[in-house]
């Protein structure tokens, strides 16, 4: 079962996987981060960036791999997540920008990104600490509903929910692309841990089916479950549907602090 730890916001989330992140940082200064985009993972890479200037970490050696990539934005599309991730968190922490990868979403080459990814992957030796947002519609990475679970890094066709969600981003919601690269499922579950965060009751019915839902390809959020290690860490509108909640709760209060998450 994954570990649930439900917090007061996202500030909160933020300083706790920071926290994480620093420590295996600290242990292995070549550490290989799983980068999300979108609103989710901000908090933490904002808490991320303070630990690192007000304790000098250094992360020269840490090595990132995005999530997923839209297929077809221009090179340097402000919104293409090579931008985004260069913005949110390469430059905010220092990282250096060769050792961050992102899928390459240019319609030239796309029939072997997939591939080539996957490989970039195993040369580095896999990711050590993934973080994950969830969708609205149950998707991890960009992997949609009918996702395969040993899925491995390909292109997808957007859903019009996921569309709609991301036009915050864009001028006008045609936009969006239509299409991505995305890690598969697989491909995400070989990473050594997984931390999904989720905040806002928009995200409650996907937390629930992906914690205690049965595992289905239909609700590609509930392989986390196929997982060793996976922290699911939300905020109580996140967390408003799931059913074991005062387990979640006591199994944190009671948690050894030598564990960490
Ligand atoms: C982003 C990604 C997606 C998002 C999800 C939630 O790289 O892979 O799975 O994590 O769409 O998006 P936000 O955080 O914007 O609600």
């Amino acid at each position: 079962m994954a570990e649930v730890v439900i917090v007061e916001h996202e500030e909160a989330a933020g300083r706790l996987v920071a926290d994480a992140i620093v420590a295996l940082i600290r242990s292995k200064p070549d550490a290989v981060l799983g980068l999300a985009t979108g609103s989710t993972p901000l908090a933490t890479y904002r808490s991320l960036a303070s630990r690192i200037a007000e304790e000098s970490i250094d992360v020269r050696g840490v090595r990132g791999f995005a999530l997923d990539e839209y297929v077809g934005l221009p090179a340097g599309h402000p919104e293409s997540y090579r931008a985004v991730i260069t913005r949110e968190v390469v430059e905010p922490l220092g990282l250096t920008p060769e050792l961050v990868r992102v899928p390459n979403g240019d319609p030239a080459s796309i029939e072997h990104a997939g591939a080539d990814y996957e490989a970039a992957l195993v040369a580095a030796g896999g990711v050590d600490l993934q973080i994950l947002g969830i969708g609205r519609t149950g998707h991890i990475g960009f992997n949609e509903p009918g996702s395969s679970l040993a899925s491995l890094t390909r292109v997808k066709t957007l859903t019009e929910p996921t569309r709609a969600d991301n036009a915050r981003f864009f001028d006008a919601p045609e936009d969006v692309p239509m299409h991505c690269i995305t890690q598969g499922i697989g491909t995400i579950l070989r990473a050594r841990h997984l931390v999904l965060l989720a905040f806002g009751e928009a995200k409650a019915h996907a937390v629930a089916a992906a914690v205690e839902g049965p595992v289905t390809a239909s609700q590609p959020g509930s392989a986390i479950q196929l997982h060793p290690h996976t922290t699911v860490v939300i905020d109580e509108a996140a967390a408003s549907e799931l059913e074991n909640l005062a387990y979640y709760r006591h199994a944190w209060a009671n948690k050894p602090n030598w564990q960490g998450i």
